[in-house]
């Protein structure tokens, strides 16, 4: 594994290798014991083109975490700014040699280009809608966590599937362990080409979850919509927001997650997002940093 680009390039193998190095960090965090030099005199640079809460932090804390140092490369105060190109602003920055890369962009591919341009390792932290590959392989470490394994179990990603990168790597991940993956979303929010040919597609919540092991619930990704598009909050959450009460349709211990950010009332209720024993929020922010650890270290430690 030379660079994280997206969940096609990783075999079953190396999925569960990752897996389980982010369960040791995990672990090893809780008991304070690791090896923070791990990292020791490497400069991992982050690039960040969008907007971003945990992914950015969370790969800061995990590199630091590793005794890197992390410099946190800002886009409004660069030289794109003075018409720089987006090739030049790359190769500028690849000639001052850091040692791992981490970037997130809207344009489709951009990490992958940038792989072809620069000596070091490149981690995608997402990249359009097509791929958040750190995102999938963090969920996978906690619906394992919980469930055991991933094979076998029944995931329903809900929401705004079309414009996710989430569900799009989700969906790849989780086929790829044997997992049965559904998309439940209205039909202008299912997307027209599925990531994988034996994915189910619901149009209504309640049918869609239902059995389900896990829900997964999305944001309405409107930054990436017509507004004529959008429909208003109320009417979203009436036809196709999580509650209790539709939550009753899946299977009485199904966990619940979220990428986040989450928008309340929205796609999903109070009540479902605080529920202290199913949902999965919060762990899904914690386990962030040991598997962006077990990331690093295996394209970085050496
Ligand atoms: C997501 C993203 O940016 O792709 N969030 C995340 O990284 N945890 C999802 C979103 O923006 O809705």
């Amino acid at each position: 594994m030379r660079h994280l680009l997206g969940i096609d390039d990783l075999s079953s193998d190396e999925i569960r290798d990752i897996i389980n190095r982010a369960d040791y960090y995990s672990r090893a965090l809780a008991d304070g014991r690791w090896d923070r030099n791990k990292l020791q005199h490497k400069i991992v640079l982050t690039l960040f083109f969008e907007s971003s809460t945990r992914t950015l932090t969370s790969f800061d804390i995990a590199a630091k975490r590793l005794g890197a140092d992390v410099v946190n490369w800002n886009a409004e105060l660069s030289s794109l700014s003075k018409d720089e190109s987006f090739s030049d602003t790359i190769d500028t920055l690849s000639a001052m040699r850091p040692d791992a890369i981490i970037i997130r962009h809207c344009e489709y591919g951009a990490p992958n280009f940038v792989a072809g341009r620069v000596d070091c390792p490149v981690i995608n932290a997402g990249d359009s809608w097509r791929e958040h590959p750190s995102q999938a392989l963090l969920d996978a470490l906690t619906i394992t966590q919980e469930k055991g394994e991933l094979k076998g179990l029944t995931v329903a990603i809900c929401g705004d599937v079309a414009h996710s990168r989430v569900a799009s790597s989700n969906a790849k991940l989780l086929t790829k362990m044997g997992a049965n993956v559904r998309f439940v979303a209205p039909e202008f929010l299912m997307p027209q080409k599925l990531p994988c040919e034996s994915i189910k597609c619901f149009d209504n919540l309640e049918q869609g979850i239902e059995g389900a092991d896990v829900v997964m619930m999305l944001r309405i990704q409107k930054e990436r919509m017509d507004r004529g598009d959008i429909p208003s909050d109320a009417a979203y959450f009436n036809n196709h927001g999580l509650t209790l009460e539709r939550l009753k349709c899946a299977k009485p211990d199904a966990i619940i997650m979220h990428p986040g950010p989450m928008n309340r009332g929205v796609e999903i209720a109070d009540e479902v997002a605080d529920d202290p024993t199913r949902s999965m929020m919060k762990r899904q922010v914690a386990n962030g940093i040991p598997t962006r650890m077990a990331i690093l270290d295996l394209l970085v430690g050496g």
